[in-house]
C-alpha cells in the first residue's frame, strides 16, 4: 500500500480497449420501442453500461490470454485439461473433477445422476437453473434462507446463511427422499449475500449425521471467502485459498460456472469425491457434453480457467471488488434508494417496491425502473421480481421486486461507476413521475426473456 493514500484502486491496467457506442436519449427511446420495452431484446452495442450480469462477462487477464495460446486441442488426453485439473483439485480438493461447458451443465449431469422424482433438495437458496434442473427432474427443490435474509434492509453479515434449524428438520423428516443438500455461496438468489464458514460447517456436520452428499454451487467461492475473511473470526490473516480449501473441505462434492469466479467467458464443473457417480456422471457427460478431457471445452478454455481460478483469490482483486461494488451500493443508498443491505459481492439489488410505492405490483415497478435505467443512462440492469417469478395464468405475483444491477469483473472504472450512480440518483428525484407497465405479449414461460411491455 502506499503510505500516501489507502484508496483501493483498480489492481490492473488497460492494455485492450472495447469502445462504448454512446447513444442519444433519442435514439434510446427508438430502442426500447423497437424492443418492446424489454431489455433482453436490445442489442448489446446500444448499452452504455452493462449490468445485465457478471456471468461470462469479466475481462480476462495478459496471463489467461498467454495460457489461450498453448491450449492443446487434442480429442483426448490433452495436457490442458491436465492443468485445469490440477487446479481444480488444488482449490476444491475433490477426487474426480468434470469439465462441462457451463454451471448448468453441470447442475444437468448431477441431477441425472443422483436424482429420481418424489425426491427434495435442500438449498439456502436454488438459482433458477438449479432449481429448473431439479423440477425437470421431478423432484422439489426447497429453498432455506435464514431469517436476516427476509428484512432487505438489515446489514447482517451473512445473509446467505441456510436456516439450520429449518434445514436440521427437513433432513430429519425426508431424509430418504433427499439424495444430497446444496450450498450455494455467495447466495445469488438471496441479493448475493454470503455464507459464513460456521453455517457451511454446520450444514455439513447436519449432512454428514443424516448420511446424505453435501454439495456447493461454487459460482462465487471466491468472493465468499473473501467475505468470510473480512467478517468471520478468526479468518483476518488467513489466505483466500486457504479459506476456499477449507469450504470445500465440508463438501462431497460441487457444481461450477466458471463464468463468475472462474474469471473467464465460458466454462464450469463438476466434482465428487464418490468414484460410482463419477463414473455415472462421465458416461453422461460423453453422451452431451463430450469426452471426459474437454467437456464441451476448448482447451484453451481449460488453460483460461486454470488460471482464472487462481486470479480470483488474490486479495488485492477481491478488495478492489467488494470495494467497487459497495462504492455503487453505498452511493445510491445514500442518496435514498433502497438497496438489500449490505452490498452483495456481485450485484446490487435495488428493492424496486420500496423505491416506487405508487406502482402496484400488477404494473410490474421493477420492470418500470429497468426501462428508466436503460431510458436516461443506457444502463442495462435486470428485473428480479414478478415478471421473472409471476406468472399471467393463474395470475401470480414474486414476493420481492427487485432490480439487480450485476457488476462484470475488471471491466467498468471507476469514472464508468460514477456516470451509473449520478444516472440512479437523478432517476430517484424524480421517481414519482416513473410510470408502470403492461405486459402486452407474452410466452407461457421463462416470460421474462420475451414478453413485450407497454407503459401505462
Ligand atoms: N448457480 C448460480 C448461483 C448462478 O448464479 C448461475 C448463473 C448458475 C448456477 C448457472 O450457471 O449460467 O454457467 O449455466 N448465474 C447467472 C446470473 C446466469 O446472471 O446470475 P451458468
Amino acid at each position: 500500500m502506499n503510505s500516501a493514500s489507502d484508496r483501493i484502486i483498480e489492481p490492473f491496467r488497460i492494455k485492450v480497449v472495447e469502445p462504448i457506442r454512446m447513444t442519444t436519449a433519442e435514439e434510446r427511446e427508438e430502442i426500447l420501442r423497437e424492443a418492446g420495452f424489454n431489455l433482453f431484446k436490445v442489442p448489446s452495442d446500444a448499452v452504455l453500461i452493462d449490468f445485465l450480469t457478471d456471468s461470462g462477462t469479466g475481462a480476462m487477464s495478459a496471463a489467461q490470454w498467454s495460457a489461450i495460446m498453448r491450449g492443446d486441442e487434442s480429442y483426448a488426453g490433452s495436457p490442458s485439461y491436465h492443468r485445469f485439473e490440477e487446479a481444480v483439485r488444488d482449490i476444491f480438493g475433490f477426487k474426480h473433477v468434470i469439465p462441462t461447458h457451463q454451471g448448468r451443465a453441470a447442475e444437468r449431469i448431477l441431477v441425472a445422476t443422483m436424482i429420481r422424482p418424489g425426491d427434495v433438495v435442500p438449498n439456502n437458496t436454488h438459482f433458477d437453473t438449479t432449481r429448473a434442473n431439479i423440477e425437470a427432474a421431478g423432484a422439489t427443490a426447497v429453498d432455506l434462507p435464514c431469517a436476516e435474509s427476509k428484512d432487505l434492509a438489515l446489514p447482517a453479515p451473512f445473509k446467505g446463511n441456510i436456516d439450520l434449524e429449518a434445514f436440521g428438520k427437513l433432513l430429519a423428516t425426508d431424509r430418504d427422499r433427499i439424495p444430497f443438500a446444496m450450498m450455494t455461496v455467495t447466495n445469488n438468489g438471496g441479493g448475493g449475500q454470503p455464507v459464513s464458514m460456521a453455517n457451511i460447517r454446520a450444514a455439513s456436520e447436519l449432512c454428514r449425521e443424516a448420511g446424505i452428499p453435501f454439495y456447493i454451487d461454487a459460482c462465487r467461492y471466491a468472493e465468499n471467502s473473501f467475505f468470510i475473511r473480512t467478517r468471520e473470526d478468526g479468518y483476518a490473516d488467513t489466505p483466500l485459498i486457504d479459506i476456499a480449501r477449507e469450504i470445500f473441505s465440508y463438501a462431497d462434492g460441487c457444481t461450477m460456472s466458471a463464468k463468475k469466479d472462474g474469471m473467464v467467458n465460458i466454462g464450469g464443473f463438476l466434482c465428487t469425491n464418490d468414484s460410482d457417480v463419477a463414473k455415472q456422471e462421465e458416461e453422461l457427460l460423453v453422451l452431451t457434453e463430450g469426452f471426459p478431457t474437454y467437456g464441451g471445452l476448448a482447451g484453451r478454455d481449460l488453460e483460461a480457467i486454470a488460471v482464472g481460478l487462481y486470479e480470483a483469490l488474490d486479495l488485492r482483486y477481491q478488495e478492489y471488488r467488494y470495494s467497487s461494488t459497495s462504492y455503487l451500493g453505498e452511493h445510491i443508498s445514500d442518496a435514498g434508494v433502497p438497496i438489500i443491505q449490505p452490498p452483495g459481492g456481485h450485484a446490487i439489488y435495488i428493492d424496486a417496491r420500496t423505491m416506487l410505492p405508487h406502482i402496484p405490483r400488477s404494473e410490474y415497478p421493477g420492470q418500470a425502473l429497468v426501462i428508466e435505467l436503460y431510458r436516461t443512462g443506457g444502463i442495462r440492469a435486470v428485473e428480479i421480481g414478478s415478471v421473472m417469478f409471476g406468472s399471467a395464468n393463474p395470475e401470480t405475483y414474486a414476493e420481492t421486486e427487485l432490480v439487480r444491477l450485476a457488476i462484470p469483473r475488471r471491466v467498468y472504472t471507476k469514472s464508468q461507476v460514477d456516470y451509473a450512480v449520478d444516472c440512479i440518483q437523478d432517476i430517484n428525484r424524480r421517481r414519482g413521475d416513473i410510470r408502470g407497465v403492461r405486459i402486452v405479449e407474452q410466452p407461457e414461460r421463462l416470460r421474462h426473456f420475451t414478453a413485450r411491455f407497454d407503459l401505462i
